[in-house]
């Protein structure tokens, strides 16, 4: 990994990721390309450490002619791939750009990658790798007594936003198959953590509870997902990208499965230590219309990445949420700047006023 090109890097996970591996590789130059959608923010690239080796490039991984010029003007020998349309429930109500994104941009990085690394023999092709960052939810839904998705679970996406990154992933695939382009894939669970959008359950809880709103609960609120903080998903994506093996898929997962009801309960008591309000933070909790297709269960099998690289999760929920609650009370410029963004209160309205006063 010399240069290495990172898309969506302006994004939550992304964001998180070119902070970590410009402190845990400081030789790297990390080309950063985001096209800045609702998701993406140059706030979230404030305060870089090692900044001299990150250049941010602002552009749409769908421009195959740009995005070719990006990788010979800066002879890219690494692409980790984030950059998508990430919100199910976005994908629910717009599916549309879910399959441009996530469906095209990924074809037109993959065929970028090829033309530059095989077809212009730019690189030799045990100096490249073409690492694309996917989902659990491709592994479709478990019933409670299911044992965990591993690698060889078959696809089967419930949402629009899972089929588009399912078919991505079969599209990565078969670069690796027909090509011997090399890629890697990895599969992860729900992340969480600093500078993640507040459309996503636990920021917007967050957030909710700090301004005395209802906090959302869809449907029963006992659908299960495998939480994973955002710097343990980094650290693992890193340790395949350096060890992995070309046309691979790992798993990746945070072995935290409790409700989605039991996290908001555990903010709300995180939040009546730290910020109490007049009432108990429970009392906002509000059951409403459920989302269509809701995924009851996720759970990752992650014994390939623990056996074949060594990695496995640090954070305990227990600390990853009270780090992601601290660092929200201690960021209020990010807040404000995200509450200020008239697309995120038209979002607010659109997805919430219906499903709490269904008529
Ligand atoms: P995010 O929505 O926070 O950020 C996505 C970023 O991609 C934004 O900065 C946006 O501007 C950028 N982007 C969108 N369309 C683009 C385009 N056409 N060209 C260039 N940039 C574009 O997403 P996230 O939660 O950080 O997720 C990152 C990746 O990780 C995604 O591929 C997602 O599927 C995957 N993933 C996310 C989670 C999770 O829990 N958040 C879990 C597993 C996998
Ligand atoms: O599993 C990995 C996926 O996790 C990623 O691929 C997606 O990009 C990411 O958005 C996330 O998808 P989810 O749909 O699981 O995340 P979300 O935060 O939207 O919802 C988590 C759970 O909480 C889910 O069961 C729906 C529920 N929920 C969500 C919101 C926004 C609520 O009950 N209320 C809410 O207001």
């Amino acid at each position: 990994m010399k240069n290495v090109l990172v898309t969506g890097g302006a994004g939550f996970i992304g964001s998180n990721f070119v902070r970590y591996i410009l402190e845990a590789d400081p030789q790297v130059q990390i080309i950063n390309l985001d096209a800045l959608t609702y998701a993406g923010s140059l706030e979230n690239l404030k305060d870089l450490p090692n900044a001299d080796h990150h250049t941010f490039v602002q552009g749409d991984i769908c421009n195959r002619d740009f995005v070719r010029d990006l990788l010979r003007q800066h002879q890219i020998d690494t692409i980790i791939h984030f950059a998508a349309e990430t919100h199910v429930d976005r994908s629910i109500l717009g599916p549309e750009p879910f399959i441009q994104t996530n469906v095209i941009g990924t074809f037109t990085l993959l065929e970028a990658a090829r033309q530059y690394w095989q077809v212009e023999n730019a690189l030799p092709l045990d100096q490249v790798r073409f690492h694309h960052v996917s989902t659990d939810e491709v592994y479709g839904t478990l019933a409670p007594d299911d044992p965990a998705f591993s690698e060889t679970t078959p696809y089967a996406p419930n949402s629009p936003y899972a089929a588009s990154k399912a078919s991505s992933d079969h599209l990565v695939r078969s670069y690796n198959h027909t090509y011997q382009l090399p890629v890697t894939i990895s599969n992860c669970s729900n992340n969480y953590g600093p500078r993640q959008f507040p459309e996503k359950l636990i920021p917007l809880v967050i957030l909710n509870a700090l301004t005395g709103k209802h906090l959302p609960v869809y449907g029963d609120g006992q659908q299960i997902r495998d939480w994973l903080f955002v710097t343990d998903h980094c650290e693992a994506i890193h340790k395949i990208v350096v060890d992995g093996k070309p046309g691979e898929t790992y798993n990746i997962g945070g072995n935290n499965q409790p409700a989605n009801l039991t996290i908001i309960e555990t903010i709300c008591d995180l939040l009546d230590e730290l910020q109490p309000l007049a009432e108990p933070h429970r009392s906002l909790i509000k059951f409403v219309t459920d989302r269509p297709g809701h995924d009851r269960r996720y759970a990752m099998n992650i014994s390939k990445i623990e056996r074949d690289l060594g990695w496995k999760p640090r954070h305990s929920l227990t600390d990853g949420l009270l780090a992601t609650v601290q660092w929200i009370l201690a960021n209020p410029e990010w807040v404000s700047a995200i509450q200020k963004q008239h697309e995120y209160q038209t979002w607010l309205s659109k997805n919430y006023e219906k499903r709490e006063n269904p008529s």
